[in-house]
């Protein structure tokens, strides 16, 4: 089918990119992202089947997006994850799948998935030594993470990114060996600012901290043409500015919600494990796409996709949220509700 009118919002955004948080279950419960215990997870019944997932997907690939990427909770962690894959793999115009996983269940998995057409894949990691791995995920498993990407590396994943949350007093003194390990395995490795969600709230790391931290080691250290802030339109979404080094291939990045929010280019949209729309990770407003499934006409569908999607805020408020007395997250949801 041709291509039909694209999902554009009030603002002029073309929406190319959906994240689907396709379980809020884990098998870990890192600090920044989950609580300990007394986590309310979805009964079976409530969480969005792959049916619809998948209808839902070829619904908005027939109006431009082509970008979908699987989160979680973990999403290695819900049953039929790789046939899944592979169903979504066939969907006309959907030109990039990708996951973002804590790499636990990697090894297992990776080969499977690729096989399924997954090419891509985001990888948590926050430390590099076990007793600190064990104190932010509250689980282990390091090394099962660490096999996992290798694997990929060997099986032919590009790009391999790994995402870095530094905690004050827990892992920050890890830099520099987070990069030479992102130098030693050609790695894509983001440091993204802790962003205060849930209440586990601790002072963020600055990405201009870690920078020059980096460049005081690294004097070649330098912003890649084409990364975020740098005028040139070669990266389609730009969350990340991105830096390399001469004589390797690795590629350093930093995320920064906090210090220098990337929404004026926002092209995402997330549908969370229970079936919600959620048009900002920051706006706690959820629209229930299960029920607009109920349409059997996939165009109908798309328009009342569409008037949500008018809703879409230009930037988000934390800002304003940070203000308020008694100020303790971002968003009202835990992040492996969302998906990231
Ligand atoms: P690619 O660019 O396709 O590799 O994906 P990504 O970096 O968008 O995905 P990933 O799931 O690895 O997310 C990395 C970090 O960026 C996570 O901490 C996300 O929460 C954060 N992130 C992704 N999209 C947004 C966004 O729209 N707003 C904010 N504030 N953070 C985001
Ligand atoms: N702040 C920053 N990054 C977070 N992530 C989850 N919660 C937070 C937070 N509060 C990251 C995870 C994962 C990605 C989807 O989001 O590390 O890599
Ligand atoms: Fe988009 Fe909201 Fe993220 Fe800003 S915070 S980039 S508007 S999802």
């Amino acid at each position: 089918m041709d291509k039909l009118k694209p999902l554009t919002d009030s603002h002029g955004r073309n929406i190319t990119y959906l994240r689907v948080s396709i379980t809020d279950r884990c098998n870990l419960r890192c600090v920044y992202c989950m609580p300990e215990s007394g986590v309310n997870l979805l009964n079976h019944d409530e969480i969005i089947s792959y049916e619809d997932i998948l209808r839902f997907v070829s619904v908005l690939a027939n109006h431009g997006v082509n970008k979908v990427r699987i989160t979680g909770g973990e999403p290695l962690v819900r049953r039929g994850v790789v046939g899944f894959i592979e169903r979504l793999s066939k969907i006309e115009g959907i030109s990039d799948i990708s996951m973002t996983t804590n790499g636990v269940l990697l090894d297992k998995f990776v080969l499977g998935l690729y096989d399924a057409g997954l090419k891509r894949i985001n990888i948590s990691l926050d430390s590099l030594r076990e007793d600190r791995f064990h104190r932010i995920t509250r689980f282990g498993g390091l090394q099962s993470v660490f096999n996992g990407i290798k694997l990929a590396g060997k099986i032919g994943y590009n790009p391999i990114k790994i995402n870095t949350v530094l905690i004050k007093g827990i892992n920050d003194d890890e830099i520099e060996s987070f990069v030479n390990f992102a130098r030693e395995f050609d790695l894509n490795l983001r440091f993204i600012e802790y962003m205060p969600v849930g209440g586990n709230i601790t002072e963020t790391i600055m990405s201009k901290e870690i920078e020059e931290k980096i460049r005081s080691i690294f004097s070649d250290f330098s912003l890649i043409a084409g990364s975020q802030n740098n005028n040139d339109n070669a990266y389609e979404n730009p969350v990340s500015k991105d830096f390399g080094f001469k004589d390797s291939n690795a590629i350093i990045g930093f995320i920064s919600p906090l210090s220098e929010h990337f929404c004026g280019d926002c092209n995402r949209l997330r549908l969370t494990a229970s079936g919600s729309l959620r048009l900002c990770l920051f706006y706690d407003n959820e629209y229930n796409i299960r029920e607009i499934l109920g349409e059997r006409d996939d165009e109908v569908v798309f328009e009342k996709v569409s008037d949500i999607i008018q809703l879409k805020q230009y930037k988000h408020n934390f800002n304003e949220k940070a203000k308020k007395p008694g100020f303790l997250s971002w968003a009202n949801n835990f992040m492996n509700e969302i998906g990231g």
